[in-house]
């Protein structure tokens, strides 16, 4: 069997880890696939000392990773949606598979960049965007396709998470909280994207639209952050017996869908209450299966590589499977979704 062949564009928290797992767990990796997936090229501005690239060439034109004519698999890792965008589409333009852990990039351009997918019949897959190193983009798409969801809610920002819980129980201040959460590698490359419920409605968006199966439309999320909320709120809630958590909530019902980010007052003696730090968790109620929980690591270079590496092995399957029995991810069917409307707040 061929090597499916990576390349990998942006060599920071994420793309590090990504690089870093797929080297450490090759052979676990390949026996799974039952092909070795090789890095073939990596498209980075600067070296990061978290990895050791070895022999994989680099190349600090980003664009020469979707022009090699070598690499089955482009995996962007540079974030934003300007260069980010282009990158994709001129990969998808060439007939790359695209994995990707941007979430503002599919929250506000994924119309667009699947259409282009499913013209060129490519994958483009993402679980890396929404939740960090929990599966949850798989659960709803494949562990629920059964189901009608009716609603989700969610901790869905891991820097936001930990700051509101060491305000909690450290009774830290807010500011230096957030320091650290940059330097954990947590925060966006823009924090105020974290704490203004930003990366919260890019992902809440994504979450609603393979929920819901409808376009994504991150302009009709009602989005409020965290930054009004101070040590005192946090512990005027605790003694009256709840937790401030920031949520990312989706609703459907007849008159429509219902997508809104804030901070909201949660019993303590909850499940979702007891999500702490960097952890994330998302509860899903759907007809057939009643609710269910996923719970993990939100943010970090690791387990959002996780996710990443997940997304590569699921297009090397279809990669190495017999021509007939590859089937392309689109997260959406362009053709079928469903027009019910969003609400607005
Ligand atoms: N800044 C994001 C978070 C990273 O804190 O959740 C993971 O998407």
């Amino acid at each position: 069997m061929n090597p499916v062949k990576v390349g990998i564009c942006g060599l920071g928290t994420v793309g590090s880890g990504t690089f870093n797992v797929l080297a450490r767990n090759r052979e676990s990796i390949q026996a799974r696939v039952g092909a070795d997936i090789v890095v073939a090229q990596i498209g980075a501005r600067r070296d990061n000392p978290a990895c050791d690239t070895g022999d994989v060439p680099v190349a600090r034109d980003i664009f020469e990773v979707v022009r090699n004519p070598e690499i089955d698999i482009v995996v962007e890792l540079i974030g934003g949606t300007t260069v980010a965008r282009d990158l994709v589409l001129e990969a998808i333009a060439n007939g790359k598979h695209v994995v990707t852990a941007n979430k503002a990039l599919i929250a506000e351009y994924g119309n667009e960049i699947f259409a282009a997918a499913q013209e060129q019949g490519v994958s483009v897959n993402f679980e890396a965007a929404v939740a960090g190193g929990i599966p949850i983009i798989k659960a709803l798409r494949e562990g629920l396709a059964a189901n009608q969801v009716e609603w989700l809610a969610g901790i869905i920002n891991g820097t936001g998470n930990f700051i509101l819980t060491e305000m909690r129980e450290k009774g830290r201040d807010f500011a230096d909280v957030l320091a650290e959460a940059q330097a954990l590698g947590y925060a966006e490359a823009d924090p105020t994207f974290d704490v203004e419920g930003i990366d919260a409605a890019h992902k809440l968006v994504i979450l609603a639209s393979i929920a819901f199966g409808i376009p994504l439309q991150f302009d009709k999320v009602y989005t409020e952050g965290i930054t009004r909320i101070s040590t005192e709120d946090v512990n005027y809630a605790e003694e009256l017996g709840y937790r401030i958590k920031h949520l990312g909530i989706a609703r459907c019902d007849d008159e429509g869908i219902e997508l809104r980010v804030h901070p909201t007052l949660i019993p303590e003696k909850r499940l979702i209450a007891n999500v702490n730090g960097v952890m994330n968790a998302i509860l899903v109620k759907a007809d057939a299966v009643g609710p269910t929980l996923y719970y993990g690591p939100g943010a970090g270079s690791e387990p959002t590589a996780s996710s990443v590496v997940a997304d590569v092995v699921d297009v090397a399957r279809t990669l190495t499977a017999e021509p007939k029995h590859r089937v392309p991810y689109l997260a959406f069917h362009q053709d079928t979704l469903s027009d019910h409307p969003v609400k607005a707040i």
